[in-house]
């Protein structure tokens, strides 16, 4: 049976944690859609469109990766993809707490939904979005923690504002 798993996320802007995150899900999932939150609740830099364009550019030579966007509740999302298996990251304690929360309160919505966890390989455990848009802002390089088109579109955004 083809099995496919959802990695939802903000990527605001993506960063290697989240690549890593969606490259292992591949070794377990067929297939994996990346799918972009559009109504965060934090501010985005980028709008979903952007966040989508370059998910897809950084996956184009993965044929079993789809970036896709989407609006409302994920379970309502996985349920239209008809999807049964989200990926999540976990980075460390505070991430267990938060991803702990929202796995329940899906299962509450969506009892056949299941949220699978992977532990956050090391090189990636400090990354964040928020941290890198600063190192970005203040003039740092984002090599061996966002992807080279990321960076160009990061530094194109953010570098004009100062
Ligand atoms: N490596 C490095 N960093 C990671 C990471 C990893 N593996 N996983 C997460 N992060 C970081 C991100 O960089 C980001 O950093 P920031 O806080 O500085 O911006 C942060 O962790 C979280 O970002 P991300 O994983 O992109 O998404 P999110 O936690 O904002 O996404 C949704 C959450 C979209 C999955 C969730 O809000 C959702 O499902 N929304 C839809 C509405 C809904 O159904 N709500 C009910 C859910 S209970």
């Amino acid at each position: 049976m083809n099995k496919t798993a959802i990695c939802p996320g903000s990527f605001d802007p993506p960063t290697n944690g989240h690549l890593n995150i969606v490259n292992r899900a591949l070794k377990i999932f067929d297939n994996v859609i990346v799918a972009v939150a559009v109504n965060m609740t934090k501010e985005p830099i980028f709008t979903p469109e952007e966040r989508v364009q370059m998910l897809r550019e950084i996956f184009k030579e993965q044929r079993n990766v789809e970036v896709d966007k989407f609006e409302g509740l994920l379970v309502d999302y996985a349920n239209r993809r008809g999807v049964k298996t989200m990926v999540r990251g976990i980075r460390n304690m505070s991430d267990y707490e938060y991803e702990f929360q929202m796995a329940l309160a899906n299962k509450t919505l969506a009892p056949d939904l299941e949220t699978v966890f992977m532990m956050t390989e090391g090189d990636y455990s400090h990354l964040s979005s928020s941290i890198i848009k600063e190192i970005i802002t203040f003039g740092g390089e984002g090599k061996g923690m966002i992807h080279p088109i990321v960076e160009k579109k990061l530094k194109e955004k953010l570098r004009k504002k100062i």
